[in-house]
């Protein structure tokens, strides 16, 4: 009896595993699903922000909105001094060439960055598309500017590089009258989300087979108003990319760093501490823009260094890094985007075993004595980046001196060596190599074991 009752119950689990549950239109719901594992432990993403914006390639990527809506001086005057009276934003449609566009040049740099996954802009706030969406009556890059269906070749290439492809997608659309008629009513009607946001998203997916579908621009109206529920558990239910997909967070004015699958809360989120739950740190190397800006000068750029430190706080952390880049209008990344990604990825090839498929430390985060010292764990092990090259070339490190005992071995993964080391006081002093003998200039790992 006893037996056959453990048979059933046996039977009744695997019945009701919740792999098999489809989700159903509510938060509860969507955040209980099983979250696909790649994601977490690819850690480290490329983020493409490429569109019309990058044609006047002033200010950011809110140009439109900066002219049209805020009406800054600085981008008025811009407009006046360069452009004919009566010039609007579409015009620039005819000058986004694309000319230099090459989409397996792209893919092989973003590998080379170390990157796992890329996320482009299929659609920013100002409604032109990357893809010819049937929904977007000829303002799309095929009708207008490059005449190339940016969305497609950028995934081929993407993925024929290993990369696992995500897109952007802006719900808003500034200037789109349906939109802006639902707002005036306060979301009383949704003929916006009808008959635009809804069969773009879906088409979108259904074509591109996004394996993130990172959601934006929410945040004039609520997850009620956009039919977010609605829209992920299609996503999670019935899409082609229902058992690898995952989404962010920026579903509604209510919904940031409260659900979906990744969050992302605000832009450059970086906590400093563990998050109970996944998150993301979407930041731009371009401190001040997302998209190109031709007048960008030397110290608008995030240095590898800083790069590098933002990677490690942020994976200690639990998060993933999403590094923004924001090609010219003609399709080219700059040099100095392509400078900063190549030095990540020699860095990472050297210590990407501390990154790549790592935990955080639960306990601690970065260490309890020496500043600029952040932690991860794998397979038993535990790594320390230390971003600063400690004095006399002794590290002293407090919270790892816990995990000491007599069978403890310490490395180096710059050079794979052996290090010598004392513990003292709940103190743990690792003895340096020579710096002269070390490949990395920003950060070191060292691996304990
Ligand atoms: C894109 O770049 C690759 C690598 O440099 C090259 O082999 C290929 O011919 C280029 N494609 C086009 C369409 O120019
Ligand atoms: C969110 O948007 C809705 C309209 O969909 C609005 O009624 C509500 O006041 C907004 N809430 C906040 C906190 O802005
Ligand atoms: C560890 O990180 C926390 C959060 O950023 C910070 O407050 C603390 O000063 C750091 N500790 C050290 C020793 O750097
Ligand atoms: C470790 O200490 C031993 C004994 O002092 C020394 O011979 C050896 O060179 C040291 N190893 C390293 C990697 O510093």
């Amino acid at each position: 009896m006893k037996l056959l009752l453990s048979y059933l119950i046996t039977i009744i689990l695997v019945y009701f595993q919740p792999t098999d549950a489809k989700v159903t239109e509510d938060w509860d719901s969507i955040d209980s699903r099983t979250v696909p594992d790649w994601y977490d432990k690819a850690k480290v993403g490329i983020f493409v922000h490429w569109g019309l914006f990058a044609v006047p390639g002033y200010d950011s990527e809110w140009f439109w909105n900066e002219w049209r809506a805020q009406g800054k001086i600085d981008v008025l005057e811009f407009i006046k001094q360069n452009y004919p009276p009566g010039f609007t934003y579409q015009e620039f449609a005819n000058q986004f060439t694309g000319e230099f566009f090459n989409a397996t040049e792209w893919a092989s740099l973003f590998k080379r960055a170390g990157a796992k996954y890329v996320v482009l802009t299929s659609k920013h706030h100002d409604g032109y598309t990357l893809w010819p969406s049937k929904y977007t009556y000829s303002f799309n890059s095929v009708d207008m500017g490059p005449h190339k269906d940016i969305v497609k070749e950028v995934g081929d290439a993407v993925r024929a590089e290993g990369l696992r492809y995500g897109l952007y997608h802006s719900l808003l659309e500034w200037f789109n009258p349906l939109y802006v008629a639902d707002v005036a009513n306060g979301g009383a009607t949704t003929e916006f989300v009808d008959n635009k946001i809804f069969p773009e998203m879906v088409e979108l997916v259904n074509t591109y087979q996004p394996e993130i579908f990172w959601s934006d621009g929410s945040w004039d109206m609520s997850d009620v108003y956009w039919k977010s529920t609605k829209f992920l558990a299609w996503l999670f239910n019935e899409s082609p990319v229902k058992d690898t997909v995952l989404t962010n967070d920026r579903w509604g004015n209510n919904t940031n760093c409260l659900h979906g699958d990744i969050h992302t809360c605000i832009d450059r989120y970086n906590p400093g501490v563990l998050q109970a739950h996944k998150w993301e740190n979407a930041m731009t190397i371009d401190w001040r823009s997302w998209g190109y800006r031709r007048n960008s000068n030397i110290e608008d750029y995030a240095t590898t260094k800083q790069l590098i430190e933002l990677l490690i706080e942020t994976v200690s952390c639990g998060g993933n890094i999403l590094i923004n880049v924001g090609p010219t209008k003609e399709g080219h990344i700059d040099p100095l985007y392509q400078e900063r990604l190549v030095s990540l990825g020699e860095w990472l090839s050297i210590n990407g075993e501390a990154i790549y498929e790592s935990h955080p430390w639960v306990k601690y985060q970065n260490d309890t004595l020496t500043s600029g010292v952040w932690f991860t764990q794998k397979n038993g092990f535990t790594y320390a980046s230390v971003l600063d090259w400690p004095e006399n070339n002794v590290l002293k490190l407090r919270a790892v001196s816990e995990l000491i005992n007599s069978n403890t071995r310490i490395y180096i993964l710059d050079g794979n060596r052996e290090l010598n080391f004392t513990g003292d006081n709940g103190i743990v002093s690792i003895e340096m190599p020579d710096r002269a003998g070390v490949r990395s200039n920003d950060a070191w790992v060292i691996k304990i074991q």
